[in-house]
């Protein structure tokens, strides 16, 4: 049985104050049973939210790291800098990253090996834009993003997770249809069963305009084990609807 994990991506939103409101949400609701739940916050807010969390059990991430483990990399965090400061998880290779930030697939295989090296759970990001699945090359993409990590990680890399997020479908409120989300959730699990058994078993989230109302008919699909939720997820009442959804299927 693969794990179930809805994980909400903050990006470069929130404060300490909206962060506590948030969190205070979460101890009024019922923590799920089967699903994982998952924060990606600001990295500032990770110590702000770690004793919360733990006792939600709710997963914490950084939404970027670099690759070193220490040195002169004025601005950035280090993967052990992350897991001192109480991240689980590490959000890597998000499309906002590698189209704005310049991170090529190699980069984004750094980072993902750096997560493993400081004992991070990777979530791994992939997806093409809307030129790229117009022109027919949404699936060599992906496949390419996905192949330029698994070459570096041992077949028997099993902790984290795949969100498939296609780019058009972040922020624009266009959520790719169920069908075109489980026709390429297969294409990438077959790629993961092709790198090893033990990987195989890794959940594929769906990520892009994922809201409440279109979250139970994208997780009806075969291989869609959850979601990375940006904008809904700033709204507790939201990421705990999609949390309810997540559950109901198991
Ligand atoms: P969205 O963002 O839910 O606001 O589309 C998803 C993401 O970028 O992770």
């Amino acid at each position: 049985m693969r794990r179930r994990i809805v994980a909400g991506n903050w990006k470069m939103n929130g404060t300490r104050v909206a962060l506590a409101e948030f969190l205070a949400r979460l101890q009024r609701a019922e923590a799920p049973g089967r699903c994982h739940w998952l924060l990606f916050p600001p990295a500032l807010l990770l110590a702000e939210a770690r004793e919360a969390a733990a006792e939600l059990g709710l997963g914490l991430g950084v939404q970027t790291l670099h690759p070193e483990p220490a040195g002169a990399f004025t601005g950035e965090l280090a993967a052990e800098m992350a897991a001192d400061a109480g991240a689980s998880w590490a959000l890597l290779g998000h499309s906002e990253r590698r189209l704005l930030f310049g991170e090529s697939n190699d980069d984004v295989a750094a980072r993902v090996l750096a997560a493993v090296r400081a004992g991070l759970q990777p979530m791994l990001c992939l997806g093409e834009t809307l030129a790229q699945r117009e022109q027919g090359r949404a699936e060599e993409v992906v496949l390419e993003q996905l192949r330029a990590v698994l070459k570096q990680v041992p077949a028997a890399w099993t902790g984290g997770a795949i969100a498939y997020e296609p780019v058009w479908a972040i922020g624009t409120g266009k959520t790719a249809s169920p069908q075109q989300a489980q026709a390429m959730h297969g294409v990438v699990r077959a790629e993961l069963e092709r790198h090893g058994t033990d990987c195989a078993a890794m959940p594929i989230l769906y990520g892009g305009s994922v809201k409440p109302d279109n979250a139970v008919e994208l997780f009806a699909q075969n291989d869609v084990d959850g979601a990375l939720v940006g904008g809904a997820s700033l709204d507790p009442e939201a990421f705990l609807a999609i949390i309810a959804a997540m559950e109901s299927h198991g």
